[in-house]
């Protein structure tokens, strides 16, 4: 018998649906996707954010509202995007206003929802005057060091107000060491800290930002977020927050980037998440509109190749729509 064709006949462990389904991975369980939302201030707010279908910026109460049917299918966390209307300066300090969007939506969250992970963004973007992830130097570019004293105000403000998990995204070197010294002087030492360990300087947050008004005004992030033509920087970013003392890493944006994914999975024990971003959201909604493919089953087919190159976590705008997605679980 040889060890191939015509003997071996791969299509036999698939012929049926039931063998398909004993082979197959499970999919991802609800438990493991966290969804991104967009608070804003204000009471009875949901606007639906036109390049994103299916997501509104909400007040804090719509939030609450729309949570009841996602904390139902089993979604484990939510990840919480704050923004200001009117209040932005040269250091984005509204980020660490204690009466910001995000500091007062978090104990109304963990008190409707006690055992919803909650997740905050830990950037300056939203509420620097200029855009850009930190207040900017002499030279226009973003002063490293100020950043990271200005996220560790921002990380604790939101690990006080309730987070479960604080996630810094600003791409600042040293910002994990600087916000888990700031959260220990604090006594927060049981606030979880996700960094956007490899986050690419990627076209795919276009949505977005105009989510979160948040586009630099001049210039771009490429001096700070990583290049995608260089894959050892990118993996060195991961391993320098692991060393930092991150609780979770995270590859950013997802979709393109399984390889870094994949990498980091052989070279780290620490969960990884993988941020299934914006554009890769709303790229399968442009498709589909267009006719190329279905919806549910394209967002399933990426979900599933995230879980396969070893995320152990996703975040995404799919997340509420788990069900209609993967069916029961
Ligand atoms: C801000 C931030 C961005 C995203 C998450 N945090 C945008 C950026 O870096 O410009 C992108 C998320 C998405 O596109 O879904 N630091
Ligand atoms: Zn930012």
């Amino acid at each position: 018998m040889s060890m191939g064709f015509p003997d071996v006949r791969l299509r036999r462990l698939r012929r049926t649906s039931m063998l398909r389904a004993m082979f197959d991975s499970a999919p991802p369980s609800p438990a493991k996707f966290v969804w991104p939302v967009f608070l804003v201030e204000g009471d009875n707010r949901k606007e639906p954010i036109s390049s994103m279908p299916g997501q509104s910026r909400m007040s804090a109460d719509e939030l609450l509202r729309a949570l009841h049917p996602v904390a139902e299918q089993g979604v484990g966390g939510v990840l919480l995007f704050g923004q200001t209307e009117g209040g932005k300066d040269e250091g984005g300090s509204g980020a660490f206003d204690d009466t910001g969007v995000v500091q007062r939506a978090l104990p109304l969250i963990k008190r409707a929802f006690p055992d919803l992970v909650v997740m905050t963004d830990v950037c300056l973007c939203a509420y620097t005057r200029h855009g850009h992830c930190g207040p900017l130097g002499r030279d226009g570019q973003v002063d490293n060091d100020a950043a990271n004293g200005l996220l560790s105000r921002v990380a604790v403000s939101h690990a006080a107000a309730g987070a479960d998990v604080v996630a810094p995204s600003a791409m600042m070197d040293g910002q994990v060491a600087a916000i888990r010294e700031a959260l220990a002087e604090n006594s927060l030492e049981n606030t979880l800290l996700m960094s956007y360990s490899t986050k690419f300087a990627s076209s795919m947050y276009g949505p977005f930002r105009e989510a979160e008004n948040s586009a630099p005004s001049a210039g771009d992030r490429k001096g700070y977020q990583a290049s995608f033509a260089n894959l050892r920087a990118a993996l060195r970013e991961s391993q320098l927050d692991e060393a930092e003392g991150a609780d979770i890493l995270m590859v950013k944006p997802a979709l393109f980037y399984l390889d870094v994914l994949a990498r980091l999975r052989d070279r780290t024990d620490l969960p990884l998440a993988a941020y299934n971003v914006s554009g890769e959201y709303s790229m399968l909604h442009a498709a589909a509109e267009q006719g190329y493919g279905e919806l549910y089953a394209m967002a399933r087919e990426s979900l599933t190749a995230l879980a396969r190159a070893g995320a152990d976590i996703i975040l995404s705008y799919w997340a509420p729509f788990y069900t209609r997605i993967f069916g029961k679980q």
